[in-house]
Order: C-alpha cells, then structure tokens, then sequence
C-alpha cells in the first residue's frame, strides 16, 4: 500500500519482497553505524513483520522508500512510537538509506514527506528525531525537516546521550520549531 508520493520517491508498506534489496540498507555496517551494526536476513524478515503490525495496530510505521518507476526499496523512512523519552511519549521520525542513495536529497525528500503526513493528515502535534551527536548526516536531515535542538536522551543499552531534535504543527497545519500553546 502507498502512503505517499513526492517529486522522485515513494513511500509504502514493506512486504516479504523487500528482504534482499534491505540487504543494502540493514547489512552494510556503515549505514548501521549508529544503530545496532549489520544485521542478519533473519533480522530483516522480522522487522518487516513487525512494520506491518505497526501499521495495522498503530496505523503507522516505518514505510519502504523506492524511487518513482522502481519498485525496489533503496531504504526506510516513517514514524516509531516511543513510550518514554525524557518523561513523554514521542513519535519519531526515523530514515536509513542504503549509502548509494545518500546526497541525492532523497532522505531529506522522504523525511519532508513523512512530516507533512504526520502533521497534516494524522493531526500529530509534534514530531522528534532522536540522534547520534556524531550523526551530522542526520542531524541536517532533522534540520531540514524544521527541527531544532530539544534536549539530550540516554536510551537504555546505550553509553552516552542522543540528542533530541523536534518540531511542531502551527496553527494552520504547518510545520513550526516552535511548541504549540495548550492554554
Ligand atoms: C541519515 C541519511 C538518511 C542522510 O542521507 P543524506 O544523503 O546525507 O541526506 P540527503 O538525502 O538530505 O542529502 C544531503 C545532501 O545531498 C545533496 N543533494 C544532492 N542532490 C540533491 C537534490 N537533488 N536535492 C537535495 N539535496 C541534494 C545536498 O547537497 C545535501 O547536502 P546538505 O545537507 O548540505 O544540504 C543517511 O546518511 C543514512 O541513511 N545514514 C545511515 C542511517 C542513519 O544514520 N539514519 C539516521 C539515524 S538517527
């Protein structure tokens, strides 16, 4: 199913197909770097089995991205639910694509894509982006997105802090760095 289009990319469900194009993405240390390292075709079966529980039980997850005319996966860009991060729940926008595909402005592309759903169809209020200080690939995608700076993170099983990039829906649905008045 497709979530999403944009000029060159898009984005939609992963499926038992995309196993060996994931190889790219989830078996190349170096696009794993700040993740859990390289990870088995075993591994990969299971996280698209678990994307698409997210998206039946949550309604979103983390979607295929291909570009527009190619049906194979160059990566992953969407939503993961965090229950805790600093005394909150977030939802994090998380993208990953194999390193051919990296300065092409796809990831930024996708991640634009994933935003706008996410404030403008979903109605969420605030989106974070957690990150490797040393992740500066990353950090320009979240900034590109709108996000800024928010606080620093010590996830568990990790030895030093993430940093957390956020932004919020304005008023009209737009994106906005700043946090939406509640009063
Ligand atoms: C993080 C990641 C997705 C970012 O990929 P990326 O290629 O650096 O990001 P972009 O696609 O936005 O491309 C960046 C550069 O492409 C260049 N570019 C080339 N063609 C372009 C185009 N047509 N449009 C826009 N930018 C283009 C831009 O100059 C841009 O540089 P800038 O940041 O100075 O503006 C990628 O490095 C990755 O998969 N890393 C491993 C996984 C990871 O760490 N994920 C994040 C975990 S928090």
């Amino acid at each position: 199913m497709i979530v999403a289009t944009t000029k060159r990319l898009t984005l939609r469900h992963a499926s038992p197909d995309d196993a060996i194009a994931m190889r790219s993405v989830f078996c190349d240390a170096e696009v794993m770097r700040y993740g859990d390292g390289p990870q088995t075709d075993a591994w990969i079966r299971s996280w698209i089995a678990l994307m698409n529980r997210d998206y039946h039980e949550r309604g979103y997850g983390l979607w295929i991205v291909t570009k527009i005319g190619d049906p194979r996966a160059i990566g992953y860009c969407g939503l993961t639910w965090f229950p805790n991060i600093n005394g909150r729940a977030e939802i994090e926008v998380g993208y990953r694509l194999a390193r051919e595909y990296w300065n092409t402005g796809f990831a930024t592309e996708a991640a634009l894509a994933v935003r706008d759903l996410a404030f403008i169809c979903r109605g969420l209020d605030r989106l974070v982006a957690i990150i490797d200080p040393d992740n500066f690939r990353s950090i320009r995608v979240a900034e590109k997105m709108g996000m800024k700076y928010d606080s620093d993170v010590l996830l568990d099983g990790y030895t030093h802090p993430d940093t957390v990039y956020a932004c919020h829906r304005d008023e009209d649905g737009e994106p906005s760095d700043e946090p939406k008045s509640r009063s």
